[in-house]
């Protein structure tokens, strides 16, 4: 049998505990639920990131309210193609006159929310509102209003709790600062 480690532990150090993140989103759940009480509401997960997050929120939520996906392609980091975004699978259900709560799992440069904010107004929702589980103020390029949030995070790299690092470590149970090789 190899001796390798599953993971690159050495690159990892964990800065949030699947203890922390549970209980944040025990709160997050209950506040949202509070202030929805009685809404059409759809929460709106962007793949592939905050499914791990949509999935854990939802259940602890204890109002009715609809699940939808939306997958958006990356900028390119090249300064001349910033802010480009595009749809790359869209919802299926309509969210005109709903209350719409786009669950994300990181607000970093804000290219990516302002991009879907401005598309889903668009489509006139009774309400649009953003909620994520991590916020990295320090790399923001687009302002964007962050309605809920769970953790502040400094200027860093980090990966799981669907987060990743080229496609992998989505499925750690705890958020880590991650040195790229
Ligand atoms: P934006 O820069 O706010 O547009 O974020 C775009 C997307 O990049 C996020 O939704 C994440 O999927 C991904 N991302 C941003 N920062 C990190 C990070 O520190 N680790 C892993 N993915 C990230
Ligand atoms: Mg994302």
């Amino acid at each position: 049998m190899s001796d390798k480690k599953p993971y690159a532990e050495d690159q990892l150090k964990i800065l949030l505990t699947q203890e922390q993140i549970e209980e944040k989103i025990a709160e997050l759940g209950k506040t949202i639920s509070q202030d929805y009480a009685g809404k059409e509401l759809i929460l709106i997960g962007v793949l592939r990131g905050s499914a791990y997050f949509l999935v854990d929120l939802s259940r602890k939520m204890h109002i009715p309210f609809a699940i939808d996906f939306i997958s958006i392609s990356h900028y390119s980091e090249q300064a001349d193609s910033a802010g480009v975004v595009r749809i790359t699978k869209d919802l299926d259900l309509s969210v005109t006159g709903k209350h719409v709560l786009i669950v994300e799992d990181i607000v970093d440069t804000g290219l990516s929310l302002g991009y879907l904010l401005r598309n889903l107004k668009t489509r006139n929702p009774a309400d649009l509102k953003i909620c994520t589980l991590l916020n990295v103020e320090a790399r923001r390029i687009v302002e964007v209003p962050v309605d809920y949030k769970g953790f502040d995070l400094p200027n860093i790299f980090v990966v799981g709790y669907g987060l990743d690092y080229n496609e992998k470590y989505r499925n750690l149970q705890f958020i880590a600062e991650f040195n790229r090789p």
